[in-house]
């Protein structure tokens, strides 16, 4: 087993003891000398408990460290790819044994455990950053440089214990990750956007742009998204809401998911698609793809950008325009942030009824301003009302998605575009989130409101068998 994934002649073998060919040979060896020499580790560490524990803990480092370093020098990465895991596992933990045994280093079960696991992940995985991959409970990944590794979880960031050796370390998971994509990060390539083999989002910026070390983020990709009952019962928006949601969706509104970073538009992007009829045709339009839409009838675009050369760049106007002709009866755009935004607009305005996606903002009026940016920053020449009417009459709905200071996420505010005042886009909210105080821990106290304000849009949700109740717009019964 030990010669399969093993590096042919130029590589310098472990020494190897004459019969210590798997961890058999080695394991009975190892486990009679720590069942000797434990008690005696654990008696001096009465005494000096934390301090034993963690020179214990910088030993195992070093040892991890050379060991990584034995592992990537002797094994033949290229037949890794096709091995089996458990083989590889075995192997791993083999080449681990010899070497723990050349330099008589002797580990209890856990440790060589936690040992053969960091080894397997660095070697077909994403080395530290795997165990955060795998950590349910983690959002977000953001590494600052090889000593720093922020979490995000419940909507908190948090650093956790979790490095790279150096920024060397860091470099080669990097390269890993894009080269697997066929893309290159480097010097004169400092920084770049991939999707990891999960779908996770993954962006790097390297030295000497990053300055203190390699920058990366990464917005781990869920299996199970959120949906509209997840969302309600999280607390992000109400029932009424959700049934408010139902029937502009059903009934074909064009609607905008406003928000900041990492506020819960795709999110809400995604769980606002499960009200779309099954029936209907729809074409999703992404920088990486994330939208999950539970309907038989997807086709699933990703834009791509320009390769080391600079060629081969296929932008999101290209896939918007590419797809206004393949019969699509709704389109999502992931976000819209740029050039494309004329055809979304177009495309809104011309029979796609009913399209999506979002855009960075921090309020519904926000959201309109970086619309006329957009449009101007296109090159579009177009005197500003004729720009304005051209949004109020493509887009129905606003929907503002909020990260709070708590790290709560919320639906903050649904707005209607009701048409132009003067050189004025008129909107009205329907629904919004009252902030009243904040508790001792700091966690935001407050709630959903209806403002009072009856949507434009009641008569055509009745038309269409959407018939809410009138209290749902009543504030005093929310
Ligand atoms: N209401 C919610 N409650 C709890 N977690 C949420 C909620 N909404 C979103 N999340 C989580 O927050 C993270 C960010 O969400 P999402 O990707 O939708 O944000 P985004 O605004 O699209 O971010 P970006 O600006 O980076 O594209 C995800 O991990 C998601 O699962
Ligand atoms: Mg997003």
């Amino acid at each position: 087993m030990f010669s399969r994934y093993k590096k042919p002649s130029d590589a310098q073998p472990v020494q190897q003891p004459p019969q210590a060919s798997a961890t058999e040979t080695a394991a009975p060896q190892a486990t009679a000398n720590a069942v000797v020499r434990k008690p005696v580790q654990k008696a001096k560490g009465e005494v000096v408990g934390s301090d034993k524990e963690r020179k214990r803990k910088e030993r195992l480092g070093e040892i991890k460290l050379e060991l990584h370093r034995e592992l990537l020098e002797n094994l033949n990465l290229a037949a890794l790819e096709n091995a089996a895991e458990t083989d590889l596992r075995a192997e791993i933990s083999a080449i681990a044994s010899e070497v723990l045994e050349s330099r008589n280093i002797i580990l209890n079960r856990e440790d060589r455990t936690q040992l053969n696991k960091e080894l397997y992940d660095e070697v077909t995985g994403l080395g530290p950053l795997e165990t955060l991959l795998q950590d349910e409970t983690v959002n977000d990944i953001l590494v600052n440089g090889p000593q720093q590794i922020f979490v995000e979880r419940a909507g908190k960031l948090e650093i956790s214990d979790i490095t790279f050796k150096d920024e060397k370390h860091l470099m080669r998971i990097i390269d890993k990750i894009v080269s697997a994509v066929g893309r290159r990060v480097d010097e004169s390539n400092p920084y770049v956007d991939a999707r990891l083999a999960d779908g996770s989002r993954f962006n790097a910026m390297v030295p000497p742009i990053a300055v203190d070390g390699s920058l990366v983020s990464i917005r781990k990709f869920k299996k199970d998204k959120l949906g509209i009952d997840d969302l309600v019962n999280f607390g992000a928006f109400t029932e009424e809401m959700a049934a408010y949601l139902q029937a502009a969706v059903s009934t074909r509104l064009n609607i905008i998911v406003s928000g900041g970073t990492g506020s819960g538009k795709t999110t809400t992007l995604n769980a606002l698609s499960s009200f779309i009829d099954d029936a209907e045709r729809i074409l999703t339009i992404e920088d990486t793809a994330e939208l999950q839409l539970q309907q038989t009838h997807v086709g699933r675009m990703e834009s791509r950008p320009p390769n080391v050369e600079g060629k081969g760049e296929v932008s999101p106007r290209d896939c918007l325009k590419n797809a206004l002709r393949m019969r699509p009866d709704r389109i999502i755009v992931g976000e819209t942030r740029g050039a494309e935004v004329i055809d979304m607009l177009q495309a809104m305005n011309t029979g796609h009824d009913g399209s999506m996606t979002t855009i960075h903002a921090n309020s519904a009026r926000d959201g309109i301003s970086r619309l006329e940016n957009m449009i101007a920053m296109a090159g579009i020449e177009m005197p500003i009302k004729a720009v304005r009417s051209q949004i109020s009459s493509a887009v129905n709905l606003i929907v503002q998605a909020s990260r709070l200071q708590d790290g709560s996420r919320r639906m903050t505010s649904i707005t209607e575009i009701t048409g132009m005042e003067g050189d004025v886009i008129s909107m009205q909210e329907i629904f919004k989130f009252q902030r009243v105080g904040l508790t001792p821990d700091n966690k935001i106290i407050g709630h959903f409101t209806a403002t009072g304000v009856r949507s434009n849009f009641s008569e055509r949700f009745r038309l269409w068998g959407f018939d809410l109740p009138a209290s749902i717009y009543d504030p005093t019964t929310m």
